[in-house]
């Protein structure tokens, strides 16, 4: 888990921003190979869509060959409502770029047949490659997506019910009426989300401190669902100091001294290379075929395709630093001044000792190479 603690909202946008078009422009997408964006809603990934913007109309960043796959969408209010998240998407992000409207993948909570819909959802993220970043905001009781508290964390695109708490806090967008607020909506599932390549969550504010508190400090629970972002191996929560609130002082200071150091030693944290440029591109686009649903209907629940979560593959590649100290490996028992105990300590301790020497020849680091040189 990466935790980057920025002083203010404004701060924490522009790192998230600035990341994002790093991984862009390093992906180098083509047609044939385009950088897959998971994206969320929400006020918190504001600041990050409005600074894209501004690079992309200042010829930093093209979002020419970019897909992006939305997380959500609610289910009863139309596509042209100004509440719906199609239309959030479109106010602040996609009517200001250059992505192609045929690359814009967003639910649609209006679909005759809802679970065809969510099939067909992740058949598409499948189609596209899977997704190489997914920006997350989160909601105050922790929820990734509309991925509730109680969500299985081996949930995929599905029809999910909105908890009070998140009915309440989007209430504000429908001029405080409870009853306005669509209480249903279609939303990718966890797992559909920790399959992404790298997971990137803002979460600002003091509202949201007990949520970061619960998901990086306690363990991994269906109740607050960006907890599970603690299996993936690439996931990294960029925060403001406010959203920090509830955290021990502890690991504030821990997530702080990585950057520190890192920076101090002049290494980088880096994600290995074959996330960073993506899989191979995929020759022929595949068709996608949705499994017809027998009873199209919210109240049969679509059996989910998802599996049970993997145990982690083990790292085939460890991330580049750009400075790696030339380590030798030292024997301790070769540091006693009594040989007989050497001989104790040791097996077959005349060939050791004869490869030791052959090693502190070459060491750089050997004392006994400084003592020869003095
Ligand atoms: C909704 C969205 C979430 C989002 C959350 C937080 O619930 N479905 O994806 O993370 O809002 O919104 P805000 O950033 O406005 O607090």
């Amino acid at each position: 888990m990466r935790l980057i603690i920025r002083d203010d909202s404004s701060e924490a946008s522009a790192y998230v921003a600035n990341y994002i078009i790093d991984r862009i422009k390093h992906f180098g997408p083509t047609p044939a190979h385009p950088f897959v964006l998971g994206l969320p809603t929400g006020s918190s990934p504001l600041g990050v869509y409005k600074i894209l913007v501004e690079k992309y109309k200042a010829g930093e960043i093209s979002f020419e060959n970019v897909i992006t796959f939305n997380m959500d969408e609610y289910i009863g209010i139309p596509r042209d409502h100004p509440e719906s998240y199609h239309s959030f998407m479109w106010k602040h992000f996609f009517s200001h770029v250059n992505i192609h409207p045929n690359n814009v993948n967003i639910l649609n909570g209006s679909a005759p047949n809802l679970e065809a819909e969510c099939v067909e959802y992740e058949s598409k993220i499948k189609a596209a490659g899977g997704i190489d970043l997914f920006l997350a905001g989160i909601g105050e009781d922790g929820h990734i997506a509309f991925n509730e508290p109680g969500s299985s964390l081996a949930s995929r695109t599905r029809v999910k019910t909105l908890a009070y708490d998140t009915i309440l806090a989007n209430s504000r967008f429908f001029n405080n009426d409870l009853d306005k607020v669509p209480k249903m909506a279609l939303t990718v599932g966890v797992q559909t989300v920790l399959e992404s390549r790298e997971v990137v969550a803002i979460i600002l504010g003091a509202r949201k401190a007990l949520a970061l508190q619960r998901c990086i400090e306690q363990g991994v629970n269906h109740m607050w669902t960006l907890s599970s972002l603690q299996l993936h191996p690439h996931p990294m929560i960029v925060c403001d100091e406010d959203a920090t609130l509830e955290l021990q002082v502890k690991t504030v200071k821990y997530f702080k001294s990585i950057e520190k150091v890192a920076l101090a030693q002049g290494f980088e944290q880096i994600l290995p290379s074959k996330i960073r440029t993506g899989p191979s591109p995929v020759p022929v686009p595949q068709a996608i075929f949705v499994d017809e649903v027998q009873s199209p209907t919210i109240l049969t629940p679509q059996p989910t395709t998802s599996r049970l979560l993997r145990p982690a593959a083990p790292a085939a590649e460890y991330p580049v630093r750009s400075v790696s100290p030339d380590l030798v490996p030292d024997r301790m028992a070769s540091r006693l001044p009594d040989p007989t105990f050497v001989r104790r300590l040791t097996p077959n301790p005349e060939e050791q000792q004869q490869k030791q020497n052959d090693v502190v020849s070459i060491s750089p680091f050997s004392p006994r190479v400084n003592a020869v040189g003095a």
